[in-house]
């Protein structure tokens, strides 16, 4: 593949961007826990990418959304939910996933990177950006998800608090 052609995702129509979510996930989509933590909120635009083929068609997305853990003293520590991140099943595996994710992550203010939040495979989310789920043990989501796949990213992992409830950013 030559080098994916990476987008706003402001430039795209909103019933396409649907549209490839429902191909790339299940109907139930929507009753995700995901959906839950940033209930209310809408996707940045700033952080929010889309990829287009050569021929110029939508193949992958990727949102990021304002959202906060909540700390036991209640204090709002404010971070970037990272995600959906989707690919057309049949386009999976050769580029796309990766060059949505390294076009949000290198949109992050460099002075002062939030810390970032998702929930996915560690394993490919560990592998090519360093997520990892040791600060989230302690973490709390509004819905079942798997403790596993709760994954974080920081500057400093040292500064994120260890028990929080996670949800929307609402100052
Ligand atoms: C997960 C997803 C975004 C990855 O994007 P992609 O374009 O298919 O993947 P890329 O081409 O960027 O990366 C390919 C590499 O990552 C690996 N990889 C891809 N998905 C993986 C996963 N879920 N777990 C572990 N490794 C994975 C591939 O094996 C490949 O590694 P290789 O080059 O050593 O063979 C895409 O498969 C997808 O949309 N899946 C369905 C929706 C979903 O589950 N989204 C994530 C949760 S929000």
């Amino acid at each position: 593949m030559s080098g994916p052609n990476i987008i706003p995702l402001d430039a795209v129509d909103p019933a396409l961007v649907e549209a490839l979510l429902d191909r790339a996930f299940e109907p139930e989509r929507h009753k995700r826990t995901a959906y839950k933590v940033r209930e209310g909120m809408d996707w940045l635009p700033a952080l929010s990418f889309a990829a287009l083929d050569e021929s110029g068609m939508l193949v992958g997305t990727i949102q990021c959304w304002p959202v906060a853990l909540t700390d036991p003293q209640g204090r709002a520590h404010p971070m970037i939910m990272v995600g959906p991140v989707a690919v057309l099943p049949e386009l999976q595996r050769v580029g796309y996933g990766q060059a949505l994710m390294t076009a949000s992550l290198a949109a992050l203010n460099p002075q002062a990177p939030l810390p970032q939040v998702l929930i996915g495979d560690p394993e490919y989310y560990g592998r090519f950006w360093g997520f990892t789920n040791a600060p989230t043990a302690g973490w709390q989501l509004p819905g079942p998800y798997e403790k596993h796949r709760l994954l974080a990213r920081a500057d400093n992992l040292a500064v994120l608090p260890r028990e929080g409830v996670l949800g929307p950013w609402r100052r």
